[in-house]
């Protein structure tokens, strides 16, 4: 039995409006979908839904309105992309709750329709009770596939979940299982591979993984930290000196938890962070006043590859280098192509996410290589630092 509520669980569902909750928050450039990656995910919970005659009212944030209508927020480009993907009509709902989308909603034969971006109301990032009920009154049933925003307990998550019967979308369920496999119940031995600028924003996560992971692999600016912490000299590279004490706490409670640390013990440096700027491959003992540490050195990245070799799962959060600026994401892309391949052979199960992460795996042309790549940015890091998602927890099979 799944530890999650579904679809199957509503009951039949001819005619009824039922009410879904996905993600539309899509990178938008020069006017177009940058990456249609969360529409795409929400389309097998929207046509299972169809295909018990459900009528599918779906919902989602967009950006960071405020509470107010931003006409540049609005939802409506996504109605056609949506439409284009399933086969079939998509309305687009302009009229706000409470003021008219109820008899748009009625006076409409599509069988999907889409509401307009709900943090244009003032009331959803409360999570107000009122806007809630104005919400509930659509439907008959929720619907929450956006793992990406279970970290809000917003109107459209929890305050709906608290008023109709609320059940996890196939992505949901997706996304849930496989962060379960990957730290609940882990094939061991078990990775962390934890990236990014700064320690700061990730010491819950930090301290979360050390008493859970075999190995924990640092990367990125933070690594720099660390290295500071263990008195190696780190030059003008970003380094956060002041938390040097808490980088070494981590270490201390790594060791006790027999959690092995693994950070870089050669570095990529340059004078500055420029693309295609002269590098230096150096042992983290010698980097110099003016050098800047930008990435893994090969030596690390092949010892890293044999950590992942040995291992069984792996969690990955965070690119390694500065990698948007080459050649500074080797790192980052050959232990992630090594993590690809080994999961490919089905030695490995590889689990990651993260808005960087992802763009950094898709850079690298591995992200279809890994077991499961999470739709989610804050919603994982939440995850990845043990806190548990709000408005996963009414879709609890015993919830
Ligand atoms: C995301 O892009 O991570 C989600 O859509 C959540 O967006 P938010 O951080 O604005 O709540």
């Amino acid at each position: 039995m799944s530890a999650f509520r579904g679809i199957d669980d509503l009951g039949p569902l001819e005619d009824r409006p039922v009410l879904v909750r996905v993600d539309f928050n899509v990178p938008v450039s020069a006017g177009r979908i940058a990456d249609s990656s969360r529409i795409e995910a929400a389309l097998p919970t929207i046509e299972a839904l169809t295909a018990k005659g459900a009528r599918v009212i779906l919902l989602s944030h967009f950006g960071r309105p405020g509470g107010q209508v931003e006409p540049a927020l609005s939802l409506a480009f996504v109605a056609p992309a949506l439409a284009e993907r399933l086969a079939q009509a998509v309305e687009f709902i302009a009229a706000p709750v409470g003021d008219g989308a109820r008899e748009a909603i009625e006076a409409s034969s599509a069988p999907v329709l889409l509401l307009e971006n709900v943090r244009f109301y003032a009331g959803e990032t409360e999570n107000d009770a009122a806007l809630a009920d104005r919400l509930a009154a659509l439907g008959e049933a929720f619907v929450n596939d956006a793992f990406s925003a279970a970290h809000r307990a917003h109107a459209s998550t929890v305050g709906l979940a608290q008023r109709l019967p609320a059940v996890a979308g196939l992505a949901m369920i997706g996304e849930l299982e496989a962060l379960e496999a990957a730290l609940g119940s882990p094939a061991r031995p078990l990775a962390a591979v934890v990236g990014g600028a700064k320690v700061s924003t990730k010491l819950a996560v930090l301290e979360n993984l050390v008493p859970k992971v075999d190995h924990l692999i640092i990367g990125g600016g933070m690594a720099n930290t660390f290295l500071a912490a263990l008195g190696h000299p780190v030059g003008a590279s970003l380094c956060e000196h002041h938390m040097t004490a808490t980088a070494g706490a981590i270490i201390a409670a790594a060791a006790q938890a027999d959690c092995k640390i693994h950070l870089p013990s050669e570095v990529v440096v340059a004078k500055a962070l420029e693309a295609g700027i002269e590098t230096q491959i150096k042992p983290v003992e010698e980097v110099a006043a003016d050098d800047l540490i930008l990435d893994l050195g090969p030596a690390s990245v092949e010892r890293l590859i044999g950590v992942l070799q040995d291992c069984r799962t792996v969690v990955w959060n965070g690119p390694l280098g500065a990698f948007e600026v080459p050649p500074f994401d080797k790192g980052t892309k050959a232990l992630a192509a090594a993590a690809g391949t080994l999961s490919q052979a089905g030695t490995l199960l590889s689990v990651a996410g993260g808005g960087d992460t992802v763009a950094a795996l898709k850079a690298a042309g591995v992200a279809h290589q890994f077991n499961h790549v999470s739709m989610a940015g804050g919603a994982f890091l939440d995850w990845m630092a043990g806190r548990e998602l709000p408005a996963v927890t009414p879709l609890r099979a015993n919830g």
